[in-house]
Parts: C-alpha cells; sequence; structure tokens
C-alpha cells in the first residue's frame, strides 16, 4: 500500500495520542480493562507487532502491521498462540484508525497506541518514529511460519529449539517459552535461550532485560482456568479466541480470561511504571507451583518472621531466567538499585524495539521524532557541491531498508570479506584514483557510476545516475549487516535472496543477464563465465542459458556449477541454472531470449530502481526518480 507523507506529516499527534489516552481508560463491556486500564495491553500489543523482527533477514517487525486479523489473509501472525486475545486490543482502536484513515497507518497506530500507553502509565519515552506501510496482507510474513513456505526456507526441526534464521525458539511465539524450555521449568535453561533469540533480534544483554523487566512493570498474564481461549482466527475468524472459562456473560473475559494459561500481574501496581519488578526478584525466593491455568509459574515464598503474607504477585520461568543468570543478575541489580539507569535503558531499548524495522532515519516521520541512533546506521551528510556529473547495491534489503552501495560499507568489515566480494578490493583499487581527482566525490557515488558507466559502454541502454551518496566512516563499529543466505535448493535460494532484496522476478531475471566477465567469475572460485565477450551487453546470457544443455561439476575450488555439454569454456553457477528450472523465472527467461529490446527496458528499469533503492532522504523511499 502507499503511504501518504504529506497527510502523516499533517498528523496532530498530541490529537491522537489525547485520543488514546481516553480509549485506555474507557472500560468495554466486550473486554472489560484489568484495572481500568488498557495500557497494558496495548504494550504488550506494540511489542508483539515489532518484535517479529529478525536480523537474519531484516523479515519481520511491525512496518506492514501484519499481525491485523482481518480477513483471512493475514495469517500466520494474527493466529500466532502468543497473539492470542490482541485482536481485542485492535477492536479498541478501530475507531481511532477510522478517525484518523491514511494519516494514521495501522503500524503507527499499533506502536503510537504502546508507545503512549507507557507514557500514560509514567514511563519514560525517547519519541516516535511514524512512517510505516501497511502491507495489504499477511504474506510477507509467510517466511516467520508456521506455514508451507517457512518449512521449506527455514524449517525448524525441533520446536521449542528452533534455531536462526527463525526468531524465535518456538513457532507462534514471540521469542521464547515462558515456561521455559518446552515448558520445562528450569530457569538456568530457559537463560542461555533468551539470550539467544533476543540476539537474534539484534538485542543486547543490557537491553534484553530493561525490556523483559521494564514491560512486565504493567499489566498481568491471564489464565483464569486449564480449558484455554478457544480457536484461533484461521479455524473461527468470526469470533477468535471467544474464552471457555466461566460461564454467562462475563464467560471468556474479565477475570475469566485465558490468553497465556498463567495467571497473575508481576508487581503491586501494574498500571505504574516503577522498577519493582527489578526489586520482587531479587528480595523474594520464588518457588514454582501450576497456576489455576495448569501450567508452571513461580510465587514468592515467604519470608521468615514476616508476619504478612507476601504480595499476590507471579513470575514467569522466563522472568525468573533473569536472576539465575550471572550476566542478566548484574543488571537486574543495578535496574533494582537505580530507577534513573532502568528509566534510560529502557525508554532506548523500546524506541530501538520499535523502529528497527524501519531502516535508515531518514524514513521517519512526525514531530515526536528522536534524533538519529546508532542502530540506525547514520551516514554523514554527502559532500557538497556533487561533482558534474553493482554489485555494492547488492546487499540492499527491504525488508529493514539496511545495507546497498550508499555509506560504501564494501570497503569495510565485514562486508569486504563477504566470499560474493572477493575481487571488489581490486575494482576498488582501480576506481579510488579517480576519486583523488574529485575530492566532494563520495566512493559510494564513483562505484554506481562505474557501474552504469560500464554496462553503458558495453552497450546497455543510457542509465539514470543519481548522485548524493555518502561514505561511512572507515571507523565505523562493524554492523550486524550479514550476506544473503544460501539454501541447498537453488530455486528456494533465489526466490528467497530476490525477496529480501524487494526484486520482482522480472527484475532479478534481468539483473541475471548482465555480462559477468571469466576472470571475475574465477575471482570467486568457478571456472569461467558463460560469455568470454564480458563488455558485450545483449540478451545472449538467456540464450546461452536455455539452448544449451548443462551438465553439473564442481571447481577447482570446490563450487558446484554447470558447463555447457560439449563446450569447454561456457559455465553457468546454479543460481543462473534455477531461471532455467522454474517456470515462472523460465518464461521470462524465454521472453528476454526472443526480445533483446525487452531485456534492455527490463534491464535499466531494474538497475536504476535497485541502485537507488537504499536513498533515502524521506520516507517512502528513494529520493531519485
Ligand atoms: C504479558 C511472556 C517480554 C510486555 C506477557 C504474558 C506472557 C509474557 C506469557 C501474558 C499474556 C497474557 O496471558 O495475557 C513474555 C516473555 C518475554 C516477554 C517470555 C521474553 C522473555 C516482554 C517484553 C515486553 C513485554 C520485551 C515489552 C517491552 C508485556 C506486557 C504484558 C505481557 C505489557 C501484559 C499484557 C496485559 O496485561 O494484558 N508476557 N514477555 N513482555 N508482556 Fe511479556
Amino acid at each position: 500500500m502507499m503511504l501518504d507523507v504529506d497527510a502523516v506529516k499533517g498528523l496532530d499527534i498530541a490529537e491522537v495520542k489525547a485520543d488514546l489516552k481516553k480509549v485506555f481508560v474507557s472500560s468495554q463491556d466486550f473486554w472489560p480493562a484489568d484495572f481500568g486500564h488498557y495500557g497494558p495491553l496495548m504494550v504488550r500489543l506494540a511489542w508483539h507487532c515489532a518484535g517479529s523482527f529478525r536480523s537474519s533477514d531484516g523479515r519481520g517487525g511491525c512496518d506492514g502491521a501484519r499481525i491485523r486479523w482481518l480477513p483471512a489473509y493475514f495469517d500466520p501472525e494474527r493466529s500466532w498462540a502468543d497473539n492470542t486475545n490482541l485482536d481485542k486490543a485492535r477492536s479498541l482502536l478501530w475507531p481511532i484508525k477510522l478517525k484518523y484513515g491514511k494519516a494514521l497507518t495501522w503500524g503507527d497506530l499499533i506502536v503510537l497506541a504502546g508507545t503512549t500507553a507507557i507514557e500514560d502509565m509514567g514511563g519514560p519515552v525517547l519519541g516516535v518514529c511514524l512512517g510505516r506501510i501497511d502491507d495489504a496482507d499477511g504474506s510477507a510474513s509467510s517466511a516467520l511460519g508456521p506455514t508451507p513456505l517457512q518449512e521449506m526456507v527455514a524449517p525448524c526441526e525441533a520446536d521449542g529449539d528452533c534455531k536462526d534464521p527463525l526468531g524465535p525458539s518456538t513457532m507462534s511465539l514471540i521469542y521464547v517459552n515462558p515456561e521455559g524450555p518446552l515448558a520445562n521449568p528450569v530457569p538456568e535453561l530457559s537463560a542461555p535461550q533468551i539470550r539467544d533469540t533476543f540476539a537474534r533480534m539484534a538485542m543486547n544483554d543490557a537491553e534484553t532485560v530493561a525490556l523483559v523487566g521494564g514491560g512486565h512493570a504493567f499489566g498481568k498474564v491471564h489464565g483464569a482456568c486449564p480449558t484455554g481461549p478457544g480457536p484461533a482466527p484461521k479455524d473461527q475468524p468470526s469470533d477468535p479466541w471467544p474464552g471457555t472459562c466461566g460461564a454467562g456473560p462475563m464467560k471468556g473475559k474479565g477475570p475469566n480470561t485465558f490468553t497465556s494459561g498463567f495467571e497473575g500481574p508481576w508487581t503491586t501496581n501494574p498500571i505504574a511504571w516503577d522498577n519493582e519488578y527489578f526489586k520482587n526478584l531479587i528480595e523474594y525466593d520464588w518457588e514454582k507451583h501450576k497456576g489455576p491455568g495448569d501450567h508452571w509459574q513461580w510465587r514468592p515464598v515467604p519470608k521468615p518472621g514476616d508476619n504478612d503474607p507476601p504480595a499476590p504477585i507471579m513470575m514467569l520461568t522466563a522472568d525468573v531466567a533473569l536472576i539465575k543468570d550471572a550476566e542478566y543478575l548484574k543488571w537486574v541489580t543495578l535496574y533494582a538499585e537505580n530507577q534513573t539507569a532502568l528509566d534510560e535503558a529502557f525508554s532506548q531499548a523500546w524506541y530501538k524495539l520499535m523502529s528497527r524495522d524501519m531502516g535508515p532515519h531518514s524514513r521517519c516521520l512526525g514531530s515526536q521524532l528522536p534524533p538519529s541512533q546508532p542502530f540506525q546506521a547514520p551516514l554523514p551528510p554527502p559532500s557538497k557541491p556533487l561533482p558534474d556529473f553493482a554489485k555494492c547495491a547488492a546487499s540492499f534489503r527491504q525488508t529493514d531498508y539496511s545495507g546497498g552501495c550508499n555509506g560504501a560499507r564494501i570497503r569495510l568489515a565485514p562486508q569486504k570479506d563477504w566470499p560474493s566480494n572477493k575481487g571488489m578490493d581490486g575494482v576498488l583499487n582501480v576506481l579510488l584514483p579517480i576519486k583523488d581527482k574529485y575530492p566532494t566525490l563520495s566512493v559510494a557515488d564513483l562505484i554506481v557510476l562505474a557501474g552504469n558507466a560500464a554496462l553503458e559502454d558495453a552497450g546497455a541502454r543510457k542509465l539514470k545516475f543519481c548522485g548524493g551518496r555518502s561514505d561511512a566512516p572507515a571507523d565505523e563499529a562493524p554492523l550486524p549487516f550479514v550476506p544473503p543466505r544460501q539454501f541447498d535448493d537453488k530455486i528456494i535460494e533465489v526466490r528467497d535472496n530476490w525477496a529480501v532484496k524487494g526484486l520482482s522476478p522480472r527484475d532479478g531475471v534481468a539483473l541475471a543477464g548482465r555480462p559477468r566477465s571469466p576472470s571475475q567469475q574465477m575471482r570467486l572460485g568457478y571456472s569461467g563465465s558463460w560469455t568470454s565477450a564480458s563488455n558485450k551487453f545483449d540478451n545472449l546470457y538467456f540464450k546461452v542459458l536455455l539452448n544449451e544443455e548443462w551438465d553439473n561439476k564442481t571447481s577447482s575450488a570446490g563450487l558446484d556449477e554447470f558447463r555447457a555439454v560439449g563446450k569447454a569454456d561456457v559455465w553457468m553457477t546454479p543460481r543462473d541454472l534455477a531461471i532455467r528450472w522454474d517456470p515462472e523465472f523460465q518464461a521470462i527467461a524465454q521472453e528476454f531470449a526472443a526480445d533483446n529490446t525487452a531485456f534492455r527496458n527490463a534491464f535499466a528499469a531494474a538497475w536504476t530502481r535497485f541502485m537507488n533503492a537504499d536513498r533515502f532522504n524521506g520516507p517512502t523511499g528513494s529520493e531519485c526518480p
């Protein structure tokens, strides 16, 4: 869907917040508010919307708002077990969505609701980044599972111990099983899973502890009886999770709610911000017991000599884990002793959690926007005036708007050491003397310009160049950029890589037809290329790919490759052959093989779009036409 930038810019955020605050304290009969305040429910909604983000491939996050519930094609996220009863939170927000229309996308509304709730309950807030673009359906989360696509691209061998690239340890949950690994209530076993899965979300220990304990300063867990919440939206879309506890008009709601199957609050005032969660963790001994929802949870042990019973509070196994791990315990102790340290850590980590999938700061809109944060990989402003006037771009991911040529990080670790970038240092060495002639020319612009010039020289259509990239400082702390994933099945690999880059099949097939010199292919570890005339740009690639027969070989560097039968020096990679094997890609390749003009046009469009995909001076993407 399109973002109406002017409408978002015109949004009166203060007015939306005032409306939200009224909704928070107006308890509705269809879903009565715990403690008279919907704030905790909204914090959970925003956390579950944003917390699906994973740094492995940039998928997930609240940009896209794929946690929405109707219509049916918002699966899988809307039916995740961890999202039980969040349909009620979205129903509460519906009048506000209706009032502000396209100025407030669902993604922005959910993030603003969670953030305003924290503020309304007295919590610290850094600000808010708006500008999320709602997806038209939930398909961009298919790879997160559980779906047939996820089983193909990222199978989880043992549910409860799912590995990277998946975000959580358990399918359908946001990160870990609260009861302990595979419902085994051993906090010591839960801690490593929390560390592993929060790292997949790009969070360190200090951030993780601040987020879990800061989040659980609010609200309660719900598990009034053992019989569960009832069918999820995918099974009963008209009345999801109706609830099974209790009877009569309050069946399944209020005190009869079943969401996760645990029961009780973490603190004595669950609608007020403070560090009581951390104090409770440290001050009490905790013992496990089965709650009314028949799940293991933890209660405080009465203190010796204390006549009063302990406060009616509880902890989950995943909470107690934070004091059973030496590193986590340090942070719990700090936050228990120092409210200001918690305020700072929580407000920053919450903002990162909400905004990590938004990419560069320039995509953010709104009058309550904080300055660029380290996780947004800020670049210095481009040099002015610009001089008169791609492999580098291949690291771009549309899923979280990271990577790309802008910043010229291809010359820095870790990108310069990716196997797919072998030989690039040599190319850069050839180019850099040109830069010396034009001191204001950035390396990033130079690389794109050189790519354009080489392609045009070889005979490509005139390629539009749009300058203004800048270079990341050479001493920048290495960013956690990862190379594209590899799969045994090359059709899956090509599809997944193109999807992450935001390339359509037509774009991807067209770009595959670029000339590739035998020497560059050899530097990458292959035996050669499909052409020796790498300075000629036409549709030969598609003719060779479709007309030759191919023998599977292994290069001297150990790479899988294909040689044209009967031809000693005509080589393709498995990713090329995937274009021939996949019926959709093959049809596009056939069109290009038959029509050189169609190929040249498609290539010029895809190349220009891709080269500029990482250029943001505004929320919707490239500043270049
Ligand atoms: C509620 C688990 C991290 C905020 C819950 C519930 C569970 C849970 C089981 C109960 C849901 C229900 O029955 O209503 C976990 C686990 C975490 C985690 C295992 C990570 C190890 C977080 C984080 C935040 C957060 C990072 C926010 C920063 C909340 C809030 C509620 C909640 C506000 C209360 C919702 C309400 O009162 O309706 N969490 N959580 N949680 N969680 Fe977490």
